[in-house]
């Protein structure tokens, strides 16, 4: 009689999509994130999942007419937003991708890598269900040049046994004053349903870690929140896929073992090349920025900062969407896509640097070439003023190169008779490439490349010091170096 009542149950349970997995949860399905990592400390990022992974197995969304996702966009009308993308009859926790969070604790340990007697062992903390049962830790007073091992213990209440368990590490810049090679890999644009490995998420992420870069840094366009299956015009589809992207393995792995340094770009807040006032759906244009700010990527109080790498490197992590004002004001001395406070802060951080090589990092491109019809970035026509400030200044520098994503091809860009270089890293996969003519290629252009693949920078110690740009495909296959 009870066994058959446990049947029913059990019945009942995975019919209301409540498995018995659940049960046994939470789970961390979505991984480790660190960010803003400098010589004494970094950000840890994560989240407690209902189940071990995400329901890649699940439905497939509908994908509607461009036209009539503009008029949902401009019209959020909620129930039309899920019923005219999820098939009849159908819930949204039957879809593919689905990974919804769960309540529960977790607790961080962590150690310089081989000190394990002396590790540091966090309260449990609640994760909390307002930010997407996210939970982040701010990490301080850590040593410079060290590598740190951690782990992350998942339980649902307080005294209950511990339900899972993740292991990852990070490395921190060395001190300005020493001399040591550095390598790091850039990216851009990627989203779930442009991957190129279809089980288990980009191939730029294996091929990355074999190069053994020291960190990562992404410049935006990690989702694609306006691109179909599902256009995410509510902030609950906007969680889904970021919940769905950060649970594929190449992404997961990756990111638990690397130093990273999260950007972000018009699409992963809504709209392309949004502004504030362009909302996206029920999410406001500030929202957007705040999920992503706040909820689903290691938070900084600036989204900007400078990190010195040992005594050859320093780089400049810069935000292009925060500050910006609206794209169709007249260009002008007002006319901002980085505001006053960075723009000052750049130019008084640069000023003070001894380092060897600067790398400014940037969303989206300075000196271009982009398309004639574009009007959000720096490189276009109607930013000329900005971007003649910004270079003037880089113009007095030494070894100040700029490294950029937004844009879908690969590229180097060099003005003549002048010290500026422009390298654009390019798509995340080859079926995100595209937006250039492969046989268009401008004076100005070094190189061109209308693929997919990342950008590899490194800088080398030794008598005397070379900085190094490579561009990869998506196998990691270099196909163009320029050394410095
Ligand atoms: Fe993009």
């Amino acid at each position: 009689m009870m066994r058959n009542l446990f049947a029913i149950l059990l019945g009942f349970l995975s019919l209301s999509g409540l498995t018995p997995e659940t049960e046994t949860g939470p789970f961390l399905a979505n991984g480790i994130k660190n960010g803003w990592a400098d010589q004494n400390s970094i950000v840890l990022w994560t989240r407690l999942t209902q189940n071990q992974s995400a329901l890649f197995e699940g439905q497939p969304f509908i994908e509607i007419p461009l036209e009539q996702m503009k008029s949902l966009a401009k019209n959020p009308d909620l129930e039309a937003i899920y019923n005219t993308q999820i098939p009849e009859g159908m819930l949204l926790k039957e879809m593919e991708g689905y990974c919804p969070g769960a309540q529960g604790q977790v607790q961080l340990q962590y150690n310089i890598e081989g000190h394990e007697t002396e590790k540091i062992v966090s309260d449990w903390a609640d994760v909390d269900p307002q930010k997407d049962f996210t939970h982040q830790w701010k990490l301080e007073g850590l040593k410079a040049g060290e590598k740190y091992r951690l782990k992350i213990y998942a339980r649902p209440t307080q005294g209950a046994q511990v339900s899972d368990s993740i292991s990852g590490q990070f490395l921190l810049p060395a001190p300005k004053n020493v001399s040591k090679s550095v390598k790091f890999c850039v990216v851009s644009c990627h989203d779930y349903n442009r991957r190129d490995d279809m089980e288990n998420g980009h191939k730029i992420y294996p091929s990355m870690s074999a190069l053994h870069p020291d960190f990562y840094v992404h410049t935006g366009d990690v989702e694609y929140m306006d691109k179909p299956t599902p256009y995410a015009l509510t902030e609950e589809l906007m969680r889904f896929k970021w919940n769905r992207l950060f649970a594929l393995p190449n992404q997961r792995y990756f990111f638990n073992t690397h130093t990273s340094y999260f950007m972000k770009d018009d699409h992963d807040v809504g709209f392309d090349d949004s502004y504030p006032g362009k909302d996206y759906g029920a999410v406001p244009f500030e929202r957007g920025l705040e999920i992503f700010d706040q909820e689903q990527f290691p938070s900084h109080p600036k989204r900007y900062k400078t990190v010195r790498w040992g005594k050859d490197l320093q780089v400049w992590i810069i935000e292009g969407r925060n500050y910006r004002n609206q794209n169709y004001l007249a260009d002008g001395p007002d006319k901002t896509i980085w505001g006053s406070a960075q723009k000052q802060w750049f130019y008084d951080t640069v000023s003070e640097s001894d380092a060897t090589f600067k790398v400014l990092i940037t969303s989206s491109p300075i000196l271009g070439p982009d398309r004639s019809n574009k009007n959000d970035n720096l490189s276009n026509a109607t930013y000329s003023y900005e971007q003649g400030e910004i270079l003037d200044f880089i113009k007095k520098q030494k070894n100040l190169f700029i490294v950029n994503g937004d844009r879908h091809w690969q590229y180097v860009t060099h003005i003549k008779n002048t010290n500026l270089w422009e390298f654009g890293c390019g798509a995340g996969a080859d079926v995100h490439a595209g937006g250039w003519k492969q046989e268009d290629l401008r004076p100005e252009h070094q190189f061109l490349r209308v693929k997919g693949g990342f950008l590899s920078v490194s800088v080398t110690q030794g008598e005397k010091s070379k900085i190094q740009f490579t561009h990869h495909d998506v196998e990691g296959k270099a196909v163009h170096e320029v050394v410095f």
